[in-house]
Order: C-alpha cells, then structure tokens, then sequence
C-alpha cells in the first residue's frame, strides 16, 4: 500500500514500502510528483518494477515520468533501470562515479543520451517547476552517493543512512522510540557495518544540518518524523564509530 509523506494538491511525495515480495531485503521505494510531472527515487529492481510501474500511474502518466534518481549503484536501488529506459523518456540521476556501471543493468545503447551524471559536490535539479536538492553522502555506504532533500515537504530521501531491517508494513510508520530503532530494527548493526567511518558520518551531518529537515525517510525501514527525532538521529550519527573504525 502506498503511504502518502505530502500532499498539498500540487506536490506530492508518496512511499512504497511492501512491493517487495520473496527472499530480498525489504525496500523502500519513492515517487515525488509535482504540476503532473514525477520522479522516481530508488526504484528497485525487478522484485519491484511491475508492481511499482502500477502505483505510479495513480499518481502521474509513465509519460510524464521526468526522471529516475538512483542513490548509488545497488541492485535494491536501480536494477530495474532497463525497464524504465525502455517506456518512458526519463533521464537517469546517478553520480558521475556510476554512469558507465549502469549501462551493465541495460540492453546495449539504452543508455545512450539518457544519464544525468550528478557531480561530486551536489546538484540542484528541477521537476515540474519545483526545486529538488542532491545532496552529497559519499562513503554512506558508497562512494558516489547521494539523497533527495525536497525543500517543499522538507523531507530528506537519506538513501541507506537511517535505514532498518523490519516489515514492510512496519516500514511505512514512524520510529517513536528511538532505542527500538538501534536494536530491535537493528539500526545499530546496520550502520557499524555498511557505514565506512565516522569521518564521513561527520562531513555529512555538517551538511544536512544546514537544511530544514521535519523528515528523514530511509530506503529501508521505518523514518524519523520532527525536528526533535531528526535531531536524535543526527546527534547518534555523527559520534557513530563504523566501518573502518571497527575494523
Ligand atoms: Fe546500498
Ligand atoms: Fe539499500
């Protein structure tokens, strides 16, 4: 069932939490529409296209369909690149690092004139007349990774940073107690193990904070909803110890 994060008639920002089906880990999926035109963040792979191509379209036309954002390179966030390619006119959003990998999901030449590499440093991008941000979050887990901060619903799109391993219909709810997120949602073991350094936790918490965050909607689990659990979540993050630190 979709979960509807925005609506104010003309902006919209919904989630997907429980297309994934079987034996893969449990994703999030995002649309944000805005006058009629949409973007898809993190579409998935093909556990997930069919069934995400469905919600869609009660939401915008396949047509209108501007562009498809992929965080990073994973299977869980852009395998089903090809398909998309293929019947829509989107453009594909990947940091630069990613262009030539993605053309591996896809037929041969499906990527021609089709990527928007994303610099180092960020990128504003426009959909329908609305601003969105990219902002950087290199190392958090990849190189070359990036989220959505939408300046309208003041959500963050964190990608895998927030992210915990619980249903998907648990996933379309709110952490209210954020202890249970560390442990029972396993956000702990996750981050000490994906993440790659506190360095990066920092440099990206520098970042963010510059932002108006009331959200912070992870690919996986559940998210972080007002100022005061925003803040919990950036307060934990940047003392995180992860990754090379642990190793
Ligand atoms: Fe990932
Ligand atoms: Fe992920």
């Amino acid at each position: 069932m979709a979960v509807v994060l925005h609506d104010d008639g003309v902006h919209k920002c919904i989630a997907f939490t429980e297309l994934v089906q079987g034996e893969g880990v449990q994703a999030n999926q995002f649309a944000i529409s805005h006058n009629g035109y949409g973007m898809l963040l993190d579409p998935g792979g093909n556990l997930t296209y069919k069934h995400l191509l469905a919600e869609m379209a009660n939401y915008f036309l396949p047509s209108h369909l501007k562009y498809v954002f992929a965080s990073h390179q994973d299977p869980d966030i852009v395998a089903s690149v090809n398909g998309w390619l293929l019947i829509t006119d989107a453009n594909i959003l990947v940091a630069a690092e990613w262009e030539r990998f993605i053309p591996h999901f896809c037929l041969k030449g499906a990527t021609v004139g089709r990527m928007i590499p994303i610099p180092y440093e960020g990128m504003d991008i426009e959909l329908g007349g609305s601003p969105l941000k990219l902002i950087p979050a290199h190392y958090l887990h990849t190189i070359g990774n990036f989220q959505v901060y939408d300046p309208i619903s003041k959500i963050l799109f964190s990608g895998d940073i927030g992210a915990s391993l619980v249903s998907g219909e648990e996933a379309g709810g709110i952490w209210e107690d954020f202890d249970e997120f560390l442990t029972r949602g396993s956000g702990l073991g996750f981050h000490q193990h994906y993440m790659s350094g506190n360095k990066a936790c920092r440099i990206w918490v520098d970042t963010v904070r510059k932002l108006d965050i009331e959200w912070i909607v992870p690919q996986h689990g559940a998210s972080f909803k007002g100022k005061v659990m925003v803040n919990r979540f950036l307060d934990w993050f940047e003392t995180l110890e992860c990754g090379l630190d642990l190793l």
